[in-house]
């Protein structure tokens, strides 16, 4: 599926060019979207079809086309501190995704079937979380991947703010899947598409992760981040001021096309609504600026950009603190 967006060059353009057609349409979906090159998630010998609008499949190996990605991150409404399940979870490119939006209070599970892919998921969270600079730039509500059928989901699991199933669902198995959400939760799924596979013969209930309680000396670290996070903000309007010039907008097509995707709110247990957005319902709003953003726009065009400044890690590498503490405050994270 997909292929009615424009492909990009790089990441960033191909969120332009989703942007445009309206596929996403707020700030959170369009920064989320933007802090994870979806190439990352590709393997290396197919990554220049990775900025297309396209499904790419190899393998096990399963990626949906990235209209769809942002048509399923606007319907499931997300926000900081939610729980959120991941059903048919692949590459893990989507819950990446949504943890930069649960922020560190938040829950992130993923169920897929096939082990291989679990792996591959691991890694890429691996590498996202050692090298990327948008591990800083939020505060990410990592990920738990387990492998096994997600119809097969144990019944003493917790219930979720939030579901999502990537693989196709049956119109049996409807009253399943909003079993696992919580009162006032969200759904989406794609209804009455190929079904979820199963693996005959291999029948075993799914134990999700329990919910984690997090260690004093963690919460100081994510406040202590946070924190800094104030200075460097409030450093940067003091010496940019409010003015500060925003990358350029596009015009937008009205080009959205339809998809059988359901989106479920469970109120006092009962269905109270199932439609994904409609398009007139623009929320867009300006581009999101960050500090990383304002330092690259504000500077006089230059024909070898420089890369973009990890303010947080100079910030934390500046401070009067023991090596140790240093290391720890940033994760041990190499860049
Ligand atoms: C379209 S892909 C979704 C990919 C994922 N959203 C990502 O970010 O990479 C669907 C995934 O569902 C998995 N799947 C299919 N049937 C399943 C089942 N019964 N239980 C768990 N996972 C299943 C497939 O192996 C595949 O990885």
């Amino acid at each position: 599926m997909g292929g009615a967006v424009s492909a990009g060059e790089d990441n960033d353009e191909l969120i332009d060019h989703l942007k445009e057609a309206q596929y996403i349409r707020s700030e959170l979906v369009e920064a989320a979207f933007r802090a994870i090159d979806r190439a990352d998630y590709y393997l290396e010998e197919f990554k220049e079809n990775a900025y297309k609008d396209l499904a790419w499949k190899h393998g096990n190996i399963h990626l949906s086309a990235p209209c769809i990605y942002s048509e399923v991150m606007e319907a499931l409404d997300l926000q900081p501190g939610l729980s959120f399940l991941n059903l048919g979870s692949g590459t893990g490119y989507l819950s990446s995704m949504v943890g930069l939006i649960l922020g560190p209070f938040g829950v992130n599970h993923g169920v897929e079937l096939h082990s291989d892919v679990t792996e591959y998921a691991k890694q890429k969270l691996d590498f996202f979380i050692r090298t990327s600079d948008s591990f800083d730039k939020f505060d990410f509500c990592e990920p738990s991947f387990v492998t096994g059928n997600c119809l097969e989901i144990s019944p003493g699991c917790s219930q979720y703010d939030r579901v999502y199933c990537g693989a196709g669902v049956q119109k049996q198995h409807e009253g399943y899947m909003k079993s696992l959400l919580k009162v006032g939760g969200v759904l989406v799924m794609p209804l009455e598409e190929k079904p979820c596979q199963s693996e005959s013969g291999k029948s075993r209930l799914v134990q999700l992760p329990p919910p984690a309680v997090r260690s004093l000396q963690d919460l100081a670290r994510i406040a202590i981040r946070g924190t800094i996070k104030k200075v460097i903000h409030q450093e940067a309007v003091n010496k940019h001021g409010n003015g500060l010039q925003t990358a350029p907008s596009f015009n937008r097509r009205r080009a959205r096309r339809r998809r059988r995707m359901e989106t479920i709110v469970c109120l006092d247990k009962e269905v109270f609504a199932s439609r994904i957005s409609s398009p007139s319902d623009d929320t867009s709003c300006g581009d999101l600026e960050d500090e990383w953003q304002d330092e690259e726009v504000t500077s006089p065009p230059d024909p070898k950009p420089e890369p973009p400044v990890n303010f947080l890690r100079e910030k934390v590498l500046s401070l009067p603190l023991p090596d140790p503490l240093k290391c720890y405050l940033l994760y041990y994270r190499e860049k």
